[in-house]
């Protein structure tokens, strides 16, 4: 059974496996071709949270694969009632062939990979977003045209998203430097994750304080929202927090020329991005946007390929 609950789930080789085939199928798709590979299988898309990219790009990856998306809305299901999560995981699992779920709590979705029955994929949690470091990554490899020995700088919070991230650098070969504030850094497990899986050809990430060390001669700047969905509470401390922790044309100035600058977006214009960058020549934050449709697709075949699926 194979569950993304991690990017640490996907094994080097199939990581590579996955990039390849998000973009042969980011062409067949584009090109309108027809493609079967999840034909009669049914896709649950179960979302704790809101979403526009994520949500969309599963649903839509489902039917240009020729397959069925049932989405749940989790404020609709008995769960928002009480009902045990393990208990509504065996019985979804009898009604699905995957689970595509974007939760509050990790542990949600490791209740869900131990009692569906099917494979398990994770559309966010507040540890990970494994499915967009997946899109982030054919992004740059098409920007760039190779992943191994870039540079990027990750400015900001060392949040769900960064967490892939830090694991995406270990098994591609990219150097990753996190500028955070402190009290914001990677999560420690992922870290140690990190560095047990980089070795040989793997890339390291190095977590410090000031946003121009981390942008000098970068190849590419990454950020994400300050106050992520679930943080909210903290909001006016993060606010304060994170001041300074801005991508903007001084900080661009500092990387390589040919600087790629990545967003996973929702932006917030204006605190963690300028206008003028994200909207500027040298952000590739709408292919990463279109790439998710490519990546999703892509996660999809892998997480089926060989499955029954239940009720089959
Ligand atoms: N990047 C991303 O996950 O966006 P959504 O929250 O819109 O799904
Ligand atoms: N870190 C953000 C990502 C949104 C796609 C959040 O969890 O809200």
């Amino acid at each position: 059974m194979k569950s993304l609950l991690s990017l640490a789930d996907l094994p080097r080789d199939d990581l590579e496996a996955v990039l390849s085939r998000a973009a042969a199928l980011k062409g067949a798709i584009r090109a309108r071709k027809s493609v079967t590979t999840l034909d009669g299988r049914v896709i649950g898309i179960l979302f704790e949270k809101p979403s526009t990219r994520t949500r969309t790009s599963f649903e839509t990856a489902t039917l240009r694969l020729g397959g069925s998306p049932v989405y749940l809305s989790a404020g609709e299901l008995q769960l928002s009632r009480g009902e045990p999560i393990r208990d509504t995981a065996r019985i979804l699992g009898g009604y699905l062939d995957a689970i595509v779920a974007r939760v509050f709590s990790h542990d949600t979705l490791m209740q869900f990979r131990e009692s569906s029955g099917v494979p398990v994929v994770n559309a966010l949690s507040d540890l990970e977003h494994p499915t967009q470091a997946v899109s982030d990554l054919l992004t740059i490899k098409e920007a760039k045209g190779r992943l191994r020995g870039l540079t990027m700088a990750y400015i900001g919070d060392g949040n769900n998203v960064c967490n892939s991230l830090v694991l995406a650098a270990a098994l591609t070969g990219i150097e990753l430097r996190v500028a955070c504030p402190a009290g914001y850094e990677p999560n420690g497990g992922v870290l140690a994750r990190a560095k047990s899986l980089g070795g040989k050809g793997g890339g390291r990430t190095t977590v410090m304080r000031e946003p121009e060390e981390a942008a000098s001669g970068a190849d590419l700047l990454y950020t994400d929202v300050w106050v992520s969905m679930g943080d909210e509470a903290e909001r006016e401390k993060r606010m304060k927090d994170f001041r300074g922790y801005q991508v903007n044309a001084a900080l661009l100035k500092l990387a390589k020329r040919d600087a790629r600058v990545m967003h996973c977006l929702p932006a917030h214009r204006g605190l963690e991005i300028t206008d003028e960058v994200i909207e500027g020549r040298r952000s590739i934050v709408w292919e990463q946007g279109e790439n998710k449709l490519y990546g999703a697709a892509a996660v999809l075949e892998w997480a089926l390929r060989g499955s029954r699926g239940r009720g089959r």
